[in-house]
């Protein structure tokens, strides 16, 4: 493998880079072996660099970049949807289709900055529900994948992400998708979907304990304030405490009919502070210690109407970059008031 030092300008969709590029603060932008795509190339070439090695005779046609990451992610989204029409129509869970939505999910690990990229823009489709069984399940994924987990344990895990939210067929749509405050009523009518959605896999023989207790408990919160039963801490299955920061942030970074989305990072400051109470303290750190580092190198706007590159990540502070607006560092763990409110 012979490596070939190539000017930024001559950069290509579908080249290979043959070194990890880090910014002047460290900071990982593009990682060895990361295929170039329009977006990685905008990104390089913001920074102070003349070269950079990459991979000679690698060159992937532009139909091969992402393609097959993109076909796998919509094609799972075509399965969901009928594995929840069937459920529907009383026709029971296909076990075939659902193994092969987990198998899709889990073969698409190893393209992890695909995975965070697809999240940050599929916000604006109108398949909410499809969408995010699959969001959950890829991110869930992941986060057992930061934990270090088997890859049996992985695969009962993307289970359960899946099915995690199936219970919402049961409820009344004009209730799921009312814009606006619900009523106390319409409020404790969706919360029984955690219910619904286990009495559904709880007698499927394909289904494991595991994944319907993870179904059952993925709205309960460390500290019992969450349902249907309000157990806490150790009570809950750890399936359920992974789902539950896969779910929180999907959902918050989704645009939904009765209110705007929130940029990622003002979803990073909530869990963080989640995190003194509701949120599983190791799930969490999990998730925003690996999946912070993928926004370094993005351009960002703040509260204040700047825009500026994201530079530097602080473990202790995720929420809180160094962004680098014109020439100047500002830090957000110092400048208190200033907040990321959009990737642009
Ligand atoms: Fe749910």
């Amino acid at each position: 493998m012979s490596k070939k030092l190539i000017n930024l300008y001559d950069l290509e969709p579908g080249m290979k880079v043959a070194e990890t590029i880090l910014n002047d603060y460290g900071s990982i932008i593009i990682s060895e072996g990361t295929i170039l795509d329009d977006h990685l190339i905008k990104k390089i070439q913001k920074h102070n660099l003349y070269k950079i090695n990459i991979i000679e005779d690698v060159k992937l046609s532009s139909n091969e970049i992402n393609q097959s990451f993109q076909n796998s992610y919509n094609e799972d989204i075509e399965y969901t949807k009928e594995i929840l029409h069937s459920l529907s129509e009383n026709k029971g869970i296909d076990d075939k289709k659902v193994k092969k939505v987990v198998e899709s999910v889990i073969k698409m690990s190893n393209e992890k900055r695909d995975i965070v990229r697809c999240i940050k823009q599929i916000k604006n489709v109108d398949e909410y529900t499809y969408t995010h069984c699959i969001n959950v399940s890829l991110l869930s994924m992941l986060i057992g994948k930061w934990l270090k987990y088997s890859s049996e344990k992985i695969q009962t895990l993307v289970q359960a992400a899946l099915l995690h939210d199936i219970g919402k067929i049961k409820v009344p749509l004009e209730i799921l998708n009312k814009p606006g405050k619900l009523t106390n009523y319409e409020y404790e009518e969706i919360k029984k979907h955690a219910v619904y959605g286990y009495r559904m896999i709880e007698k499927e023989s394909g289904i494991s304990k595991d994944v319907c207790l993870a179904v059952l408990m993925h709205h309960e919160r460390e500290d019992g304030s969450g349902y249907p039963t309000g157990a806490k801490g150790d009570k809950i299955h750890e399936f359920a405490k992974i789902i539950s920061v896969a779910d929180i942030f999907d959902a918050m970074t989704s645009n939904r009919v009765y209110r705007e989305r929130e940029s990622p990072f003002e979803v990073f400051e909530m869990m963080e502070e989640k995190t003194l109470g509701e949120l599983d303290v190791k799930a969490v750190s999990a998730f925003l210690n690996n999946i912070a580092s993928y926004y370094i190198g993005d351009y960002v706007k703040l509260n204040s109407g700047d825009t500026g590159e994201i530079i530097y990540i602080n473990q202790r502070h995720v929420s809180k970059p160094i962004v680098k607006v014109s020439d100047k560092y500002i830090d957000l763990t110092v400048n208190k008031d200033l907040k990321i409110v959009e990737i642009i």
